[in-house]
């Protein structure tokens, strides 16, 4: 720049637009020239002509293309390398137009030949000749650029010559410049020069923007996939909340499970204690009382004492009972059978706990089917409902019983694990109490839950009401509404089909009553006071007094409706007597007696085997003798019918 020419802003003499529009305006430093697209300057049109050599064209061409393939962000760089090597520059190098604060730059981009370390250089946008070729369009030449002209470029080493530039294009805007330079004073561009500068410009337009294109594409996957990253980061924190959620929920339901355990094995534990308490009392003061009226020799005050021990002894068995069925250890003993029947026996108890203020009502349904399920637990069952019922009517109220048939379909039993979808039979206990609130009717079959004081209600009552139901392949359920009433209803599976009851009730009527019992006890005391129970009862009782004896009893041709024998007889004892005996007897009922908790006994029970533990009352004894009977002549029935087909 230690040369120059003054005067070119003014004038332009310096420089030399090359557009058609320029030449069609007449102006004299834009008369067109050589190649059709490119109008060359009179000044190039006046220097020496230079043949195209389109074969090198064609190859710098076809490896720009090849490199805009591969690799476009690098495609700049080799399109200043074919600049410089098809005009024959000293160097070249592409300006890009680029906002600085709030003025625009230009930025020497891809910068290669002599002046190749200039890459990066930020020139101000009106001190480079780049602004004039944006603002003409068209390819320029400088054939001097002086420090006057553009102060910016006047330290650049080597010193410029000749500068042709053209300008290059982003969505149809000029935005920059593609420029070929030379440092040597004999080197002068010309018009094929300026052709190919302008067709590598266009070229550099296309690789530019399609860069810019990938540019964006490759920010926006990458947008994406931060996008995605985060919302996965996000779904795996909220999954881990969840879990923590989950697991603070799991551990306090756990808290809770644990401290309404505690609570109810503290209700329990009180409630056992102050009865059993009570019970000791009754016990303990009557047999005091008994020894005193014996010492004053006043017999017969003494009965009133025996009665009432006995009674403390009786609640203590049925507390001990409840728990044993609470826990599962008592097996159920089922046989078929018949509401009507099972609740009749039951009314007066009921009646006697509900007390003179409750009306007592009975709607029974005349013909219901029986059901297989053990009628101790079912009159358990109804006179703990009563009292609950009774509880619930501190000022008297009406308790009805009622029966009836109902056929239950799957949607009816959904969540009944268990029930299968068919007939039933309804017991029903209804009363006009204080009712439930949504609570305690949630949790009342809940083991243990009572809203009673202490002493007054383990809460076992539902529960071992629920377990029975369901231990029968039946159900129990519970409405109420507070201030109006409960009912809770048992729903029991039908035994046999109606065609099986009417030849059942005919059979009982053709066999009628008569039952003949074998008693077999090695303790005289016991054998006589068990065969004579069972004699008050209308039975014929055999009685032996060893298996042995028991043994010839069966194998002879005496009638024998069932079996009655301790398990503990010397020699043979009652289990292998039983065994024996179903031999020529096969269907033959058999009640074990037993002096021992043997839960082995229990569980290894044949069908038609039945356990009573001593101490037992002696019409319990007569009531179960008489079930298994009733019990083994309705499965010979249902033989009989099934043979019949
Ligand atoms: N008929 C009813 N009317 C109103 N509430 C009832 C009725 N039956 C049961 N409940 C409620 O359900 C609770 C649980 O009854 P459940 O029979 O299991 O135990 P309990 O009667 O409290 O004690 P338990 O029967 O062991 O002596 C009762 O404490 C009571 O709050
Ligand atoms: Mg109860």
């Amino acid at each position: 720049m230690r040369t120059g020419r003054a005067g070119y802003l003014s004038q332009c003499r310096n420089c030399y637009p090359t557009s058609d529009k320029r030449a069609a305006a007449g102006d004299p430093i834009s008369m067109p020239v050589g190649a059709s697209s490119v109008v060359i300057t009179e000044r190039l049109d006046r220097r020496p002509p230079r043949a195209s050599d389109f074969a090198a064209e064609n190859r710098a061409l076809e490896t720009l293309a090849c490199a805009m393939a591969a690799q476009p962000a690098a495609v700049l760089r080799k399109i200043v390398g074919a600049v410089i090597e098809l005009c024959r520059a000293d160097s070249a190098g592409i300006s890009i137009m680029e906002p600085r604060g709030d003025t625009e730059v230009f930025c020497w981009r891809a910068v290669a030949g002599t002046l190749g370390a200039y890459v990066d250089t930020v020139m101000p946008y009106h001190a480079s000749p780049c602004a004039m070729v944006l603002t003409s369009d068209t390819v320029l030449l400088f054939d001097r650029i002086t420090e006057q002209q553009f102060p910016a470029v006047k330290d650049i080493e080597p010193p410029i010559f000749e500068t042709l530039l053209a300008p290059f294009h982003r969505d149809g805007k000029p935005i920059g410049t593609v420029w070929a330079v030379s440092h040597d004073p004999d080197r002068k561009f010309d018009a094929e020069d300026a052709r190919l500068l302008r067709s590598l410009a266009h070229f550099a337009s296309a690789a530019h923007q399609m860069a810019a294109a990938l540019d964006a594409a490759q920010a926006g996957r990458r947008e994406l996939e931060w996008q995605v990253n985060e919302r996965t980061r996000a779904l795996h924190n909220a999954n881990l909340a969840l879990q923590r959620e989950a697991a603070e929920r799991a551990r306090a339901e756990e808290a809770l499970r644990q401290s309404l355990k505690m609570e109810a094995v503290d209700q329990l534990t009180g409630g056992i204690a102050h009865d059993f308490n009570n019970m000791l009392q009754s016990i303990g003061g009557s047999l005091e009382m008994l020894q005193r009226r014996v010492e004053q020799d006043r017999l017969p005050e003494a009965a009133r004492y025996i009665e009432t021990a006995r009674t403390g002894v009786e609640r203590a068995a049925a507390l001990t009972h409840r728990l044993l069925a609470f826990s599962r250890r008592q097996m159920l003993q089922p046989r078929p059978v018949t509401l009507g029947t099972c609740i009749a026996s039951i009314a007066e108890p009921i009646r006697r706990a509900v007390g003179p203020d409750i009306a007592v009502e009975f709607s029974l349904c005349g013909q219901t089917c029986p059901v297989l399920c053990d009628p101790d637990q079912l009159e358990s069952a109804l006179l703990n409902l009563a009292v609950n019922a009774r509880d619930a009517m501190p000022g008297g109220g009406t308790l009805t019983v009622a029966t009836a048939d109902r056929i239950l379909t799957s949607a009816e039993l959904l969540g009944q694990e268990g029930a299968k979808p068919g007939a039933y039979v309804e017991i029903s206990v209804t009363d006009s109490g204080t009712g439930m609130t949504g609570h305690v009717a949630s949790r009342a079959f809940d083991p243990f839950f009572t809203t009673k004081p202490v002493g007054q209600g383990t809460g076992l009552g539902l529960s071992q009401i629920y377990g029975f139901a369901r231990q029968s392949g039946g159900l129990a359920r519970l409405e109420s509404v507070p201030g109006q009433g409960t009912t809770v209803r048992l729903l029991l599976p039908c035994h046999v089909t109606d065609r099986k009851i009417s030849a059942l009730r005919q059979l009982e009527a053709r066999t009628g009553h008569d039952t003949t019992v074998l008693v077999v006890e090695d303790e005289e005391d016991v054998r006589a006071l068990v065969a004579d129970a069972l004699r008050e009862q209308g039975h014929t009782v055999l009685e032996a007094a060893d298996g042995q004896a028991g043994v010839r009893v069966l194998q002879s041709d005496a009638r024998v409706d069932v079996l009655v024998t301790d398990v503990g007889l010397p020699g043979m004892d009652g289990r292998q007597l039983a065994d024996a005996a179903r031999v020529g007897r096969p269907n033959l009922p058999v009640l074990l007696i037993t002096g021992y908790a043997e839960a082995a006994l229990d569980a290894h029970l044949a069908p038609g085997m039945e356990v009573i533990h001593k101490p037992f009352a002696l019409d319990v004894l007569a009531e179960k003798t008489r079930g298994m009977v009733e019990a083994a002549r309705a499965a010979a029935a249902e033989d009989g019918l099934a043979a019949i087909g």
